[in-house]
């Protein structure tokens, strides 16, 4: 039977991966016309990893990420309950989360894909810790992976110089209310702005000549770059701000700001406003670009790795993007 009492969510590992294939600011400089320090200046990237190869998909990250957090604690993949898939580069319209379930032998999860862009990851941990929270699974694991290489228009210098290929992964466990590491969220959608950043459908003008159905095709990210700009650096520092004053956490309490790496003047902007100094903001958008759903658990898993968090820190993190959708979580690190 399952409990009912509300359970407490740990973060037991993480795992990333990115593709071999890096992509310079100078190589993209060929392709389209812009440069090394424009592309810096402006967003702080200085190059991005591309998914290459014949038949090489989001499952591929998804799998090698999952791997490697699953390896960190030894976990057998049978143990997994539930596994989220956080894309929005599916290899299948259907779902990719169930091919990841078959390559890491978690035979027992059930598995399912979530698609919420660049959100796609604060809006997956919190879906898992509501199945934690109310007791009906164990262990999660929560992915976000995308491979926007595959949806860019490349000769739009003004989207194909941000995006990067990757994938992160996490695994949380039901843990005594004491234990806790996952304090709060904020969650937010706006509808209306869903042509600033879209990557929609569209249908051939000939229809079926007996049934009159269209048919169509998916084709590149548009993108309202100035909207998404202001969009972020005004609706994130307010996210943040609630979900503090729900939990009663001060700004001042906050040890890491670890906000979705779209660009270093957001990610700026943002700490600014809520008057965080900027030694607290994680920052690795220089290597990988914007990965869209696997930028917050990337970074996660390298500040993990490089030592960074101390028992009992206070970690911020806010996903951004397309929808528009955005949100926080409050992360207590626990030893
Ligand atoms: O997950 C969320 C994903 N989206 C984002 O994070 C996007 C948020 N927005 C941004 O990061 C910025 O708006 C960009 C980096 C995309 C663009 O920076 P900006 O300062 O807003 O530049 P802009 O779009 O206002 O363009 C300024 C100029 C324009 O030329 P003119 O009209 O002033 O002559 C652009 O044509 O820069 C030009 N430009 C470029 N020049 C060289 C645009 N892209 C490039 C480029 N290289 N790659």
């Amino acid at each position: 039977m399952k409990s009912l009492m509300m359970q407490g969510t740990r973060i037991l590992a993480t795992g990333s991966a990115v593709p071999d294939s890096s992509l310079s600011n100078d190589e993209i400089s060929k392709i389209v016309e812009t440069s090394d320090d424009w592309i810096v200046t402006r967003t702080g990237i200085k190059e991005r990893r591309l998914l290459t190869g014949h038949n090489k998909s989001v499952i591929d990250l998804a799998v090698v990420a999952s791997l490697n957090a699953l390896d960190k604690i030894s976990m057998n993949p049978a143990e997994i309950d539930l596994i989220i898939l956080a894309t929005s580069t599916p290899n299948d319209l259907f779902g990719s989360a169930s091919q990841v379930q078959a390559q890491i032998k978690a035979f027992n999860a059930v598995a399912f894909d979530l698609t919420a862009a660049c959100s796609g990851f604060v809006l997956a941990m919190v879906t898992a810790s509501q199945f934690i929270r109310n007791g009906t699974y164990k262990n999660i694991l929560v992915i976000g992976a995308d491979v926007l290489s595959k949806w860019v228009d490349w000769s739009d210098r003004s989207t194909c110089i941000l995006f990067g290929d990757g994938a992160g992964a996490m695994i949380l466990q039901s843990s005594i209310k004491e234990d806790n590491q996952l304090l709060g969220f904020q969650l937010n959608t706006d509808g209306n702005q869903s042509n600033c950043l879209s990557l929609v459908y569209k249908e051939e003008i000939n229809s079926h000549p007996i049934l009159k159905l269209h048919k169509g095709y998916f084709k590149y990210i548009v993108m309202n770059g100035k909207e998404v700009y202001k969009f972020a650096v005004s609706q994130v520092p307010l996210s943040i701000l609630k979900c503090l004053n729900s939990l009663n956490i001060s700004i001042n309490d906050i040890d890491w700001l670890l906000l979705h790496q779209a660009n270093h003047r957001i990610l700026k902007a943002v700490a600014d406003k809520l008057s965080i100094d900027n030694e607290k903001i994680i920052m690795n958008l220089n290597k990988y670009g914007n990965t869209s759903a696997a930028s917050i658990p990337l970074a996660f898993d390298e500040a993990l790795s490089q030592g960074k968090f101390a028992h009992n820190d206070i970690i911020v993190i806010s996903g951004f993007g397309a929808g528009l959708t955005w949100g926080t979580i409050i992360v207590q690190w626990k030893l």
